[in-house]
């Protein structure tokens, strides 16, 4: 079994970004300086994928643009010997072998897949989500396929995360295999606290077999009305063909607020041309939070609560 396609959904409004995701999709934010999409094209390369379909929809032109040639821009920088940049350019638009569909209709992640159909055929296939990071040693795509080709199965990304956000994600009924992989053996969408099976969460990446098309085919709208992945995943783990890899990497859901900027400053305190910058601005700040956390719980230690003097305390 070899899997050479991925596919990326990537056609989602992203309501949880708005305004900006208004008319930039969210997979194009940058993280330092390259879009999110970027590091998700880079992480299915480095697995070995050979071709990929990103799932866009309406509004999505930013996309397929980033990773097309821009002959102006490319002139122009050549013209003032800007090699490097241009070279960054370049490189945008050769990293892989990438094609488009168009999501019509936003009616979820499972029908996001299932638009890749024709794309994939008859084998099995990645799927990456557009707006989730991986940072490791070995790409998280690589560790799903090692383990969906040594259990002729599909394989899906889990971790454990807390009982409070579990009730968010999928929650994965598990039996052991090996160290870092379990048997799937049943899944439900964001439970409520008493239908948790584990805190084991599908997170993000996937390696699914192509009857997973049939499955979606036939799967009626589930949580929130949409078509959902882990709906038809269920149908996977039931018919005894999934296993869960909890894969060794650090996950970065770039699709909230939070989880984007801490994105951000985690991924530039990597980058040695901004660390040492961001490293002194960020030790400021924390003196800056410090002095005044300091000033405040003096002045209200010597003039008690309420004193009226007018400052905060
Ligand atoms: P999310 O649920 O995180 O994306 O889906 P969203 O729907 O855009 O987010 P919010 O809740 O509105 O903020 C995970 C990935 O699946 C894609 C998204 O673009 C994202 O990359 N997706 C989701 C689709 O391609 N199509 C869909 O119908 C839904």
């Amino acid at each position: 079994m070899k899997v050479r396609k991925a596919v990326i959904p990537a056609a989602g409004f992203g309501t949880r970004m708005l305004p900006a995701t208004k008319s930039i999709p969210k997979e194009m934010l940058p993280i330092v300086d390259k879009p999110a999409i970027h590091y998700i094209v880079e992480e299915a390369v480095a697995s070995g994928i050979e071709d990929i379909l990103i799932v866009t929809g309406r509004g999505k032109h930013a996309l397929d643009d980033y990773f097309d040639y821009t002959p102006d821009l490319e002139q122009s920088l050549m013209r003032s010997n800007k090699s490097a940049e241009l070279e960054k350019v370049r490189h945008t638009a050769e990293m892989a072998n990438i094609c488009y569909v168009r999501q019509k209709e936003i009616k979820g992640l499972g029908h996001a897949v299932w638009c890749a159909k024709s794309f994939v055929g008859d084998e099995p296939f990645a799927v990456l989500l557009g707006d989730d990071i991986m940072f490791g040693h070995t790409p998280v795509t690589k560790q799903l396929i090692d383990a969906a080709v040594k259990y002729h199965s599909s394989a899906v990304g889990a971790q454990e995360v807390s009982l409070e956000a579990i009730t968010g994600y999928s929650s994965l009924k598990i039996e052991s295999l090996e160290e870092r992989v379990f048997k799937a053996v049943d899944v439900v969408e964001k439970p409520t606290p008493d239908k948790v099976f584990s805190q084991y969460a599908i997170l993000g990446r996937y390696v699914l077999l192509p009857e997973i098309f049939d499955i979606l085919e036939n799967t009626p709208p589930g949580f929130g009305g949409e078509i959902q992945l882990t709906d038809g995943l269920g149908a996977l783990c039931r018919s005894g063909s999934m296993v869960a890899v909890d894969f060794d990497a650090r996950r970065y859901d770039t699709g909230n607020l939070h989880g984007y900027l801490e994105t951000v400053i985690d991924f530039a305190l990597r980058d040695p041309g901004v660390e040492p910058w961001l490293r002194q601005f960020l030790t400021d700040k924390v003196r800056g939070f410090l002095m005044s956390d300091y000033i405040n719980n003096k002045h209200t230690h010597e003039h008690g609560d309420g004193c009226g003097c007018g400052h905060d305390h």
